[in-house]
């Protein structure tokens, strides 16, 4: 079956569908044919996020911590793709490793365990690059990942997901559910709603300070801190194509070898911005890894070769285009 024939018709529940990646992944959905019931508590995600497929999807505000909510809608479902985590920036996750502990565990395990109960098919976990840890090989294949501590800035998070892709594999096994892991690297797009600063990722908060005509800037860490970044079309296609193509087992990167520093970031931002600030780097703030990248052998063994839909040039003046239009508002 192709990859389109497969979401024709059927039933999926997106989980945590209003927030960024399901910004994407739900109208990419609803071109594919797909019947789609987005299940968000809007903890940090809008339905702002569902524009242009509102009248297409059936929206259900609901906690998915909340079995007995998670059990009746996860029923009758075919798929359960979940994206429902409680994200941020590494400024407010290496404060709260509990919180993000807990809470990523309980919005993972339980919409897993309902699926699980109501015999749905496929289930996507979505995981993280953060399960990986400090010294982990870059490019990081997908075997490095539960030998040692995760880093530190994130670790509650990264643990929280360790745990989700473990129950994955056990409920694949023990239960004939096809589990996709995948664990996505850094994602961007223009679709990223901008909040409280240290909830922000590296590009937004970059470009929102760079727009915002911040002079001198000043940037944590080195900047010489190098990452994958995916667009959050890439990412919907990709995660798709996966799901569709019965990808299941052990966890699979979502991202690529190339890599961009954050200074290379920060002169292709003040070039789509038109700005030339004087950029301070702040050595003494944390920065997390030194180098993120996936080593894509697996991704594109079980997925096919997978083009990104524009380069990081191209991106970034997505991104200092959103922001302005978000701003003018
Ligand atoms: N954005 C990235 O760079 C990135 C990188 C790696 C992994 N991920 C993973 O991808 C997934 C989606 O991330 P995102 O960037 O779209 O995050 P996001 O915060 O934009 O979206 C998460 C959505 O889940 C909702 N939500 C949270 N807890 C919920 C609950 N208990 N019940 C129902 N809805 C709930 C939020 O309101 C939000 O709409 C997460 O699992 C995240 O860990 C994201």
């Amino acid at each position: 079956m192709s990859d389109a024939a497969f979401w024709r018709g059927r039933s999926v529940m997106v989980g945590g569908g209003c927030g960024f990646i399901g910004s994407y992944l739900v109208p990419e959905l609803v071109t594919a044919g797909a019947r789609v019931t987005v299940v968000d508590n809007l903890e940090s995600g809008t339905v702002e996020a569902l524009d242009g497929v509102r009248d297409s999807v059936r929206f259900v505000e609901a906690d998915l911590r909340d079995r007995s909510a998670a059990v009746d809608l996860a029923r009758g479902q075919q798929v359960v793709l979940n994206l429902a985590a409680t994200v941020s920036g590494v400024g407010y996750s290496h404060r709260h490793h509990g919180e993000m502990l807990t809470q990523n565990l309980l919005s993972a395990l339980v919409p897993l365990d309902a699926a699980r109960q109501n015999e749905v098919e496929r289930f996507l976990v979505v995981s993280s690059c953060c399960v990986y840890p400090q010294d982990a090989p870059v490019p990081t294949p997908e075997d490095s990942s539960l030998v040692g501590e995760p880093e530190s800035v994130n670790e509650g998070y990264a643990w929280a997901k360790r745990i989700y892709e473990l129950a994955g594999q056990y409920y694949g096994r023990d239960y004939g559910m096809t589990v996709t892991i995948l664990r996505p690297f850094n994602i961007y797009g223009g679709r990223y709603r901008w909040q409280s600063s240290d909830k922000t990722h590296v590009i937004p908060a970059l470009v929102q300070r760079i727009v915002d005509g911040e002079d001198p800037l000043v940037v944590w860490g080195s900047g010489r801190q190098r990452r994958n970044f995916l667009h959050g079309l890439d990412v919907a296609r990709l995660m798709m194509r996966c799901v569709a193509r019965g990808v299941a087992g052990p966890p699979v990167n979502l991202g690529f070898e190339t890599q961009t520093s954050v200074a290379e970031l920060v002169e292709l931002i003040c070039e789509a911005a038109g700005r030339t600030p004087r950029v301070v780097y702040d050595t003494s703030r944390p920065e997390g890894q030194l180098a993120k990248a996936a080593d894509s052998t697996r991704l594109r063994q079980l997925a096919g070769e997978y083009v990104p839909v524009m380069t990081l040039r191209e991106g970034m003046a997505e991104m200092v285009q959103a922001y302005r239009q978000r701003t003018s508002l």
